[in-house]
């Protein structure tokens, strides 16, 4: 992988550092005048680098499901807006199709799906992100849906709290805890709902990760309905890509990057005629080719530097023309 472009080695703004930039300018092989979707622009860092490697005159359509992430961008990248490079829109990704159509931005060279929350939204103890920052317990990534966190916390009955913590947070205390917060609720807050939890499993005994880490993710992936939306986004991006055309996704957890992973190995697969079977068998050919055998992780400096880059893998296909086989 490449070292194109130089990345801030500043602690102070360490922490807006988009993942994995260089990996994801080579899997992508952006060229100029390209055309691209970013499906979750978040805070506009490889949005940024991707309307670089596309100049001079590539396009991008960037899209996030937060009001806010797309209000910072059209502040910061107001240039590549008023040049018509750059189109926002805020939506969800499993969207994408539909918000492409309105704007005839199809076939595209590039989707990019860097997943989960911002540092942003995780450094605003407003959005009920974070368990070390006092904030109501929200978690929306659009503030406009529903249901908040405190709603699923303060409302849901204990066993469905329970198997929430273990299928979305993969949870081993799950039980315990979903037991005590039903007894003391209700929350109003990120630390009241992050000190139930240490007390539910009796405080931290030199965990590497803080109690309230598992349940917190569940609690974001359910209330942003984060695997219905990645489920839901893989084939339309797929359809959305001319021949050749790259997708790249980053993951931070391996609820996410399985049925990336899965997804993309189906894809691939070819099914090949079998004149010994009942029905005659049949054939389907591949529709993408993986570029990533292993997915690709952070490394030396980065690691330092970004501690979100530590979990991210990325994974990276090619869509194949229809007759490959
Ligand atoms: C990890 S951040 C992206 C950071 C970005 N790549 C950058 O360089 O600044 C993920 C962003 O995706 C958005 N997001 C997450 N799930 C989404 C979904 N289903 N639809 C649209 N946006 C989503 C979040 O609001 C967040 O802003």
């Amino acid at each position: 992988m490449g070292d194109r472009l130089p990345i801030a080695a500043d602690p102070a703004t360490a922490s807006h550092e988009p993942v994995l930039l260089n990996q994801v300018l080579d899997g992508l092989a952006v060229k100029p005048g390209a055309w691209l979707i970013d499906g979750t622009a978040g805070g506009g860092g490889h949005t940024e680098a991707l309307l670089a490697c596309s100049a001079p005159n590539g396009r991008l359509l960037g899209i996030d499901a937060d009001p806010a992430a797309i209000r910072r961008i059209s502040v910061r990248l107001a240039d590549a807006l008023a040049a018509q490079r750059l189109v926002l829109h805020q939506s969800e990704f499993a969207q994408l199709e539909a918000v492409a159509a309105a704007y005839a931005f199809a076939p595209v060279d590039g989707v990019l799906l860097d997943l989960g929350v911002s540092s942003f939204q995780l450094q605003t103890p407003d959005r009920g992100f974070s368990f070390s920052q006092q904030g109501p317990l929200d978690m929306r990534f659009d503030p406009e849906q529903s249901p908040s966190a405190a709603e699923v916390v303060n409302e849901w009955p204990e066993r469905e709290l329970a198997e929430l913590f273990f299928h979305c947070g993969e949870e081993p205390q799950s039980r315990r805890i979903a037991r005590y917060l039903v007894q003391h609720r209700p929350f109003a807050t990120t630390t009241a709902l992050a000190e139930a939890i240490e007390n539910a499993v009796g405080g931290r005994r030199g965990a590497r990760l803080h109690p309230a880490t598992r349940v917190f993710q569940a609690l974001r992936i359910l209330v942003n309905q984060e695997l219905q939306q990645i489920e839901a986004v893989l084939p339309q991006a797929l359809r959305l890509l001319r021949p050749g055309g790259r997708l790249a996704v980053i993951s931070f957890h391996s609820l996410e990057d399985r049925i990336v992973k899965r997804w993309m190995a189906e894809e691939a697969r070819t099914y090949v005629a079998d004149p010994t079977h009942r029905y005659g068998g049949y054939e389907r050919q591949p529709t993408l080719r993986i570029l990533t055998r292993k997915p690709v992780m952070a490394e030396g400096d980065e690691l330092n530097r970004n501690p979100r880059s530590r979990s991210a893998k990325l994974r990276v296909a090619e869509k194949l023309p229809f007759n490959l086989v």
